[in-house]
């Protein structure tokens, strides 16, 4: 073997770089953090030939002292933290001091600044494979800018893997949206080969953050997101959620970030997932920017080299946090949200501000609600007026349209009279009828038909007509509203069964044979530590080998289920969560196709008070926007589009 040398300060760079520097958009993202570390109010990006050529970020920021420069440059070095302590509650978004070295070493950098404190401004490049740096003088306000010319120039091999122009330019614009999305306060311009791509100014108000979130992430997603801020136990979660029916074939419009840090992470994915399971259309990927504060003491944000990961030292806490914040977010939206946010938009967006009382929301000026009910787009762009058939003109063409798409996902092996009996002992006390939507207790008859302009006026009006016996045509000041009554009263019945099905214990049943099961002595072990928690859930398990277990009893709704399975997830859950929502998932899906079994079927002909009382069941039923396939139950029509349809007061 040849002897052992000290590698040089570039090649010791070259190596640390290729970890964190893969393409421009990670250059990018380092020299913007940096800026929004020195405290920028301003953030300008400059990119040639997708950042290949030139990589350019000028901020008006502390700037930096003239005899720290060298340092700036070299590895190792950081003005962020200087002890242990301090990486374990840091708040900057740099702490290595590595930055700056590693792209130098791959790239010709510039670095010119100015402090306030100093006359003029000065720059530093560094050269030779000790990368020793030169300072010169320069002209340049109070803050600084880095240069980065021809990137990967000296590592042919990381050249290599550059995409197309266009590819890396994506990245940088990506990278961009996050940094911008992070921080509301700072002014951001992006260039690309001398053409201004993006602007945006400082958003101090609400209304301002709306509009950037528009500008970045489309006008559609904050038009169908509802604002929400929490707190609790020191976490506080604010941010924007889509609906449900505002969903994604992929999961591309997912921001989230902790003490302003865009992160990836699994169980943040799992909370939000597990919020919105109740109201998605399968394999859909909810939308949202969301971000968690939390004490800088109880993340650890030194676990990744490009920063994209955090680990929480209370990952349960955070979980069930993030879990009931967005759950009840959801479940809160009702039909006046929604009304009010379309009343608002059809005159003009300013007038969303101030409704007072909106679901989740602790900030009285900034709009609860802005834009239409999801699914409706206002005016059919193409159609010049002319009606459209089949849902054109809805935003929804991504999802089946047909009936038939109704239909409940097959289920194991229910037992009948079990889920018969459940569903009557839900009904006597829950007052709802299979096949019929609840009439008010004063029955049908009781509901009057009140005057269409009093204050008093419900949101989504009285009924007017049935459509074909599939709809429900109403009438409310808004304009016209149209439910599909099957999905709507399937919600409605779904959620009165959990909601029986929660007041009452989940009653566990023996099994008459105990069913044996081998699994790895890791889970059988879970089995004793946890066996609380399991019997909470209505499972009995004894350990009856290093390696086996006997399940003795089960929820009885579930005796007919794939026990094994659901043991077996369980079990799982638990050793990735600490928990398990599994039992409680699998009961929901069995309500589920019950409701949709026990609900309105298409083509029944309902009373005009059959009607009315299902609008005034939607109004009071959590999640009622969507059916249990979260697919809309209803949408509407203002007055201001059929005005538009017709081309009425032009
Ligand atoms: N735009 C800037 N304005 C003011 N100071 C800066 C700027 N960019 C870098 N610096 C200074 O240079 C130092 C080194 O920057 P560098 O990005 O290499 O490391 P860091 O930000 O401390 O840590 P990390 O490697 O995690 O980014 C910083 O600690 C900071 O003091
Ligand atoms: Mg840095």
């Amino acid at each position: 073997m040849p002897p052992i040398q000290l590698l040089s300060p570039r090649l010791a760079n070259q190596i640390a770089a290729g970890e964190v520097v893969e393409r421009p958009a990670s250059v990018v993202k380092e020299l913007v953090e940096n800026a929004l570390d020195a405290g920028a109010d301003r953030v300008d990006v400059e990119i040639e030939q997708g950042g290949v050529k030139l990589i350019r970020v000028r901020d008006d920021g502390s700037g930096i002292e003239e005899q720290d420069l060298p340092l700036a440059l070299s590895r190792h070095a950081t003005s962020k933290i200087v002890s242990l302590d301090d990486l374990e509650a840091v708040a900057s978004l740099g702490f290595r001091g590595e930055a700056l070295a590693s792209i130098s070493s791959v790239s010709r950098l510039t670095l010119t600044s100015r402090t306030a404190a100093q006359e003029a401004a000065s720059r530093v490049e560094v050269e030779g494979r000790d990368m020793d740096a030169r300072i010169s003088p320069a002209a340049h306000p109070v803050g600084t800018t880095v240069e980065v010319r021809d990137l990967f120039f000296n590592t042919p091999a990381r050249r290599k893997f550059l995409r197309t122009e266009k590819t890396e330019f994506n990245h940088v614009e990506e990278c961009v949206r996050r940094q911008a999305l992070s921080r509301f306060d700072a002014g951001f311009t992006l260039r690309h080969n001398q053409r201004v791509v993006q602007s945006l100014r400082p958003a101090e108000s609400p209304l301002d953050k709306e509009r950037r979130i528009g500008a970045l992430c489309g006008q559609q997603f904050i038009d169908n997101a509802v604002l929400i801020d929490a707190e609790a136990t020191g976490l506080r979660l604010w941010g924007w959620v889509a609906l449900p029916t505002f969903s994604r074939s992929q999961a591309d419009l997912q921001y989230f970030f902790v003490n302003g840090r865009v992160i990836r992470d699994r169980l943040v994915a799992h909370a939000v997932r597990q919020a919105y399971r109740d109201v998605l259309y399968n394999n859909r990927h909810p939308a949202f920017v969301l971000y968690l504060e939390v004490d800088p003491a109880t993340v650890d944000v030194n676990v990744h080299p490009t920063k994209h990961e955090v680990r929480f030292r209370d990952g349960r806490l955070v979980h069930d946090f993030i879990f009931r914040t967005l759950h009840k977010a959801l479940a809160d939206v009702r039909p006046d949200d929604h009304l009010r946010g379309a009343v608002a938009q059809s005159f003009g967006r300013e007038n969303a501000q101030g409704v007072p009382g909106a679901a989740g929301h602790s900030d009285p000026s900034a709009p609860a609600w802005s834009g239409q009910p999801a699914g409706f787009q206002a005016t059919p762009s193409q159609g010049q007026g002319m009606p459209q058939g089949g849902g054109q003109g809805y935003s929804y063409s991504a999802q089946p349209q047909g009936r038939s798409q109704f239909q409940p996902q097959p289920q194991q092996e229910w037992h009948a009279s079990d889920q018969m009996a459940f569903y009557n002992s839900l009904n006597a006390g829950g007052g709802v009828e299979a096949g019929t939507p609840a009439a008010p207790a004063g029955g049908a008859e009781a509901m009057p038909t009140p005057p269409m302009d009093g204050d008093e006026e419900p949101p989504l009006g009285y009924a007017i007509a049935q459509l074909h016996g599939i709809y429900i045509l109403a009438q409310g000041r808004a304009g016209m509203i149209v439910v599909d009554m099957h999905a709507a009263h399937e919600r409605i019945t779904y959620e009165r069964m959990k909601r029986a099905l929660a007041e009452q214990d989940l009653k566990s049943q023996p099994l008459l044979v105990p069913l044996s099961m081998a699994v790895s002595q890791k889970e059988a072990a879970l089995t004793e530590t946890h066996g609380d928690d399991l019997r909470q859930l209505g499972l009995q398990i004894e350990r009856i080998g290093p390696e086996t277990l006997a399940v003795r009893q089960v929820p009885a709704l579930l005796r007919g289920a794939d026990s094994e399975q659901l043991v077996r997830d369980v079990l799982a859950d638990l050793i990735e969560h600490g928990q398990s929502d599994r039992v409680e998932a699998v009961t929901h899906e069995l309500l589920g196709t019950m409701a949709c079994h026990g609900s309105v079927r298409a083509n029944r002909q309902l009373t005009i008070p059959e009607m009315n009382s299902l609008l005034r069941d939607m109004e009071a039923t959590e999640r009622s926007g969507q059916c249990n396939h979260g697919r809309p139950t209803w949408t509407l029509v203002t007055l201001s589009e059929l005005d538009k349809l017709f081309l009425r007061g032009r």
